[in-house]
């Protein structure tokens, strides 16, 4: 959530860097954005924000040889000017990712002092603290170091302070990447935003801040300031996977990268598989933890560990995790998904399980990412960047690599890859633009409808569940999933004539339910390998066997985008949502 970036170098242009900076970490949040930009080291910051998307911003910045820039998606206050970043309280001027949770008692004994604040963030008055220290005569690392101390809640933010040359930069709890170019070096919220200029990066851990004044970089820990060795890391990234390349936008790329990205997925040796299972065996309770598609991919982990393995897997949203706490202790073993490694409410459940002894498996898509260094195993899902806002590629390479896990449980990993292989290239097959027309020619029937159903059952339920997210997300048609079976318990007194349903499957039961809904007047359009008489539409799908889920729910997404593009609504950054939910 907001995406956060600075450059200090050599040359002149540290405006136009951050501007094309900010433009790669949109994703993270597109609600405003801003620039601080200075001439010299001693020369005053000169700020430009704006609300709205950065990508739409074409000018030319003043020449400036270091400076930081931001994001925003909103938190606290509205989308507005003043509450867009950065913020300037006397000789310091920030920009922050996170949310600084006692912030109000501060604000109030400024307030009471006399202080008075522009916007309605958490943020200004990191600056009014870092300012006050400032004044007061300290560092500006004693000035962080102090306000760190003062901070409930996660963080990562850029100061600059009038008269100081260089950008300082704390974190703790939200990420935060140092790039090394030859002339200049960056810090940001994630990779892409520098990849461009270099892919030699350190990692800044929790609880550490840096000094960056050209290329010379400084780490120092935040509770001691004492110095911090990091080593320099090479990203093996390449800047066409973080671009759109021939694609209009992000969200279909990504789709169309399932044709590679399963067979990427599964490519982890024996050893890294096995280190990995052996985390579970003699604990006696399970837990998948994961948010929004993340935790419809545990759902659907769930089903194969039964079929596969035969354990029961508890599986429950991160956030809903507290009220099982009392279950937690050192025969239990936390299974995180997430694709961005960086979603708060995941990262607090670890964070919790590991006081209680948990052990923690993680499976996420950025390697460096915070769920992953807090994890006594991590396996990386290899999906390259993911980003536009729906997560597609990311979801069903976390679906293969789980399939892969559950039948290395029953040491059957070849079984597994055997399936996997083939169902990546069957994806292959069928993902081409003639496929997406047919799909687009049914969007077109059902743009304009307010509501959509999907049904499925066994692990095509959670890919209901899935779809709805997927179709509501982009497209902000209220779209809603069932268990097939679920139905008739209710929710079958929603269908009225022509309204548009999905069934996800083609076996006899999900059929029978199908027909039910088709009694009902719903218009139904099947996903399956074989076409049934109750369809209305047809979108035809490799047949899978065990690996069926992952391909059932790449013709949706295709659908999903179509319908965003037919509504007029931009996929890739839909309202009010962010790439990364750093916020709980
Ligand atoms: O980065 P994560 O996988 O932890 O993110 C979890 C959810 O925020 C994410 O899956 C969200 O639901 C997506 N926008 C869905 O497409």
């Amino acid at each position: 959530m907001c995406g956060i970036f600075a450059v200090s170098g050599k040359g002149n242009h540290a405006g136009n860097i951050i501007l094309e900076g900010l433009k790669k970490l949109e994703y993270r949040g597109y609600d405003s954005w801003g620039i601080a930009l200075r001439k010299a080291g001693k020369d005053a910051i000169l700020i430009e924000k704006e609300v709205g998307k950065i990508s739409k911003v074409n000018k030319e910045l003043s020449p400036s040889v270091e400076g930081i820039g931001h994001s925003r998606w909103a938190t606290h206050g509205g989308v507005t000017r003043e509450n867009a970043h950065p913020h300037q309280v006397g000789k310091v001027t920030i920009v922050h990712n996170g949310i600084f949770e006692n912030f109000s008692k501060h604000k109030k004994q400024f307030e009471a002092k006399g202080t008075s604040f522009c916007s309605q963030t958490d943020s200004e008055v990191i600056a009014a603290i870092l300012n006050s220290f400032f004044e007061a005569g300290f560092s500006p690392e004693k000035c962080i170091t102090k306000t760190a101390k003062k901070i409930d809640g996660r963080f990562a933010f850029l100061a600059m302070f009038e008269g100081i040359s260089g950008i300082f930069a704390a974190r703790r709890g939200s990420p935060l990447i140092i790039g090394r170019g030859k002339t200049e070096t960056f810090i940001a919220s994630d990779i892409p935003a520098f990849l461009e200029k270099t892919n030699i990066v350190n990692y800044l851990d929790d609880n550490e801040m840096v000094l960056v004044n050209g290329t010379t970089v400084n780490f120092k820990n935040l509770q001691t300031g004492l110095p911090v060795e990091k080593r320099d890391i090479k990203v093996p990234w390449k800047v066409e996977s973080a671009e759109k390349g021939k694609f209009p936008h992000f969200m279909i790329k990504e789709i169309f990268e399932q044709k590679e990205t399963i067979a990427r997925a599964i490519n982890h040796d024996e050893n890294a598989l096995n280190q990995a299972i052996s985390l579970l065996k003699d604990c006696n309770g399970v837990f998948f933890v994961a948010c929004g598609t993340a935790h419809k991919v545990a759902m659907t982990a769930e089903y194969f560990f039964a079929e596969i393995s035969g354990r029961k897997i508890n599986v429950v949203p991160a956030s809903e995790m507290p009220y099982f706490e009392r279950f937690i202790n050192k025969k239990t073993a936390i299974i995180a998904i997430s694709q961005s490694g960086e979603t708060a409410d995941v990262l607090e459940v670890l964070e919790r399980g590991k006081k209680a002894g948990a052990k923690i498996l993680s499976l996420t898509n950025v390697e460096s990412s915070s769920i992953a260094r807090l994890s006594d195993v991590h396996i990386p899902i290899l999906a390259g960047p993911e980003k536009a806002v729906a997560s597609t590629k990311a979801a069903t390479s976390q679906m293969a690599l789980l399939f892969l896990l559950a039948y290395t449980e029953v040491g059957k990993t070849n079984i597994a890859r055997e399936i996997l292989r083939s169902t990546s290239s069957s994806i292959n097959d069928f993902l081409n633009e003639r496929y997406e027309a047919i799909i687009q020619d049914v969007a077109k029937t059902i743009v304009k409808k307010e509501n959509l159903f999907i049904i499925g059952r066994g692990d095509l339920y959670p890919m209901a569940l899935e779809a709805a997210i997927k179709i509501q997300e982009v497209s902000y048609i209220h779209a809603q999933g069932f268990s097939a079976g679920e139905l008739k318990h209710g929710p079958i007194a929603l269908i009225e004539k022509d309204t548009p349903c999905l069934v996800l499957g083609d076996d006899l039961e999900t059929l029978s339910n199908a027909v039910e809904l088709k009694s009902r007047g719903a218009k139904i359009i099947g996903i399956s390998p074989q076409r049934a008489d109750v369809f209305d539409e047809w979108l035809k799908i490799p047949d899978c066997d065990g690996a069926k889920a992952i391909v059932t729910i790449i013709p949706v997404q295709i659908l999903a985008y179509h319908l965003a593009l037919l509504r007029n609504i931009d996929p890739d950054m839909p309202r009010n949502l962010a790439k990364s939910v750093t916020v709980k």
